[in-house]
């Protein structure tokens, strides 16, 4: 099997289609697929609230193609009528499917909200995909929120599932989606079961509460403020992965699609304690400080009990994929692009 780099050279001149491209991992796939010599087209609404920013494609906006009604002019939404889509979606070889509703907190006070998107929406764009004449391999992007409240201990793959947030339990239900589309309709079809991504281009709003790294940390410490912490969660481990590392994961999950469906966790496999995340962001910066405060109730419940040991093996050995950014330099090089474009970001 050709290793990672060489893999990726089969984009070229390949025709992708990224769904959620305006946001943190859509973007950068689209920016990787750009430079690999693939012809991108985005399909993406700028959901309001969302992680969507025109700027995230700025080094490539002028090579992208972006999916919008032939009439309004209106970006299309993967719940868009079919007759709109279809021109977008004909003779593309790959779509990468980002686009989806990602604040698992938000999920439980707006669950209508989040099945219409990250159920009804990709069961709508995955009909479609299904009447197509050539059919393209298709990526999911779903989330280790799948796992849920499972037992303490290493998650593989096979571990039995237990969501407990509408967003952990709609996540699911695309996953089934995209199953059901690669059987039914012999379409290939990789999924992969995100940790906790960071890195370049996610939000930073304040109101918006997923990304602890990038929006709480890295946003509190670059604005001179404290970085808080909740009590009893601070030496809660979780597995961290720097979007670079992301992409290159997706985008061998698009050329090594089978109608199996395979899942694939996709983290760094090493643990950290939001303390020491904290506490690297400090040192990165020069400075800073960690006080603790106690834990609202609520995100008690959004969060759940379980810290999560990720178990990547499978993706390591099938896809012959790595991690290649450590914590250090992914902080680094998230700090560096943040004090650069702070402006396109804060607000
Ligand atoms: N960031 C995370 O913590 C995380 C973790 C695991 C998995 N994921 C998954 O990865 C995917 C991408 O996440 P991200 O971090 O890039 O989020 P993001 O919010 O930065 O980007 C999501 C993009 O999808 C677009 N979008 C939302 N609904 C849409 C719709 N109906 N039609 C068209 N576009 C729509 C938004 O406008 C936004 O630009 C999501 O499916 C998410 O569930 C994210």
């Amino acid at each position: 099997m050709m290793n990672q780099e060489e893999q990726l050279q089969l984009y070229n001149g390949k025709r992708v289609l990224v769904t959620g491209g305006f946001g943190m991992i859509g973007s950068n796939i689209a920016i990787k697929l750009s430079d690999l010599g693939a012809f991108v087209t985005i399909l993406d609404s700028m959901v309001y609230g969302m992680g969507g920013n025109y700027f995230n494609i700025e080094p490539v906006k002028n090579k992208v193609r972006i999916a919008k009604h032939p009439i309004s002019h209106s970006l299309l939404d993967i719940r868009s009528p079919h007759e709109d889509l279809l021109p977008f979606l004909d003779r593309v070889d790959i779509i990468i499917n980002c686009a989806g509703q990602v604040d698992h907190q938000w999920s439980v006070t707006h669950e209508k909200e989040d099945w219409d998107i990250n159920v009804n929406g990709h069961q709508n764009l995955l009909a479609l995909v299904a009447t197509l004449p050539k059919k393209p391999a298709v990526v999911f992007t779903s989330s280790r929120f799948v796992y849920g409240n499972v037992p303490e201990g290493l998650i593989n793959e096979e571990t039995v599932l237990a969501p407990y947030t509408p967003y952990g339990l709609h996540k699911l239900k695309g996953e089934l989606i995209h199953e059901e589309l690669a059987k039914t309709h012999n379409i290939p079809v990789t999924i992969f079961r995100i940790t906790n991504p960071y890195g370049l281009r996610s939000h930073m709003r304040d109101k918006i509460s997923y990304s602890v790294v990038n929006k709480t940390f890295i946003r509190k410490a670059l604005g001179n403020e404290p970085i808080t912490l909740f009590e009893g969660l601070e030496n809660r481990m979780y597995d961290y992965i720097f979007i670079e590392d992301i992409v290159s994961a997706l985008l061998l999950g698009g050329l090594n699609a089978t109608t199996d469906a395979s899942r694939y966790n996709l983290g760094s496999g090493k643990q950290y304690s939001l303390n020491q995340i904290a506490q690297n962001i400090i040192d990165v910066i020069g400075g800073g400080e960690i006080i603790i405060n106690p834990c609202p109730k609520n995100y008690q419940v959004a969060i759940g009990k379980k810290q999560m040991n990720i178990n990547i093996t499978k993706i390591q050995k099938e896809l012959k994929w790595q991690p290649k950014v450590d914590l250090i330099e992914g902080i680094q090089r998230t700090i560096e692009y943040y004090h650069k474009y702070r402006d396109k970001y804060w607000t």
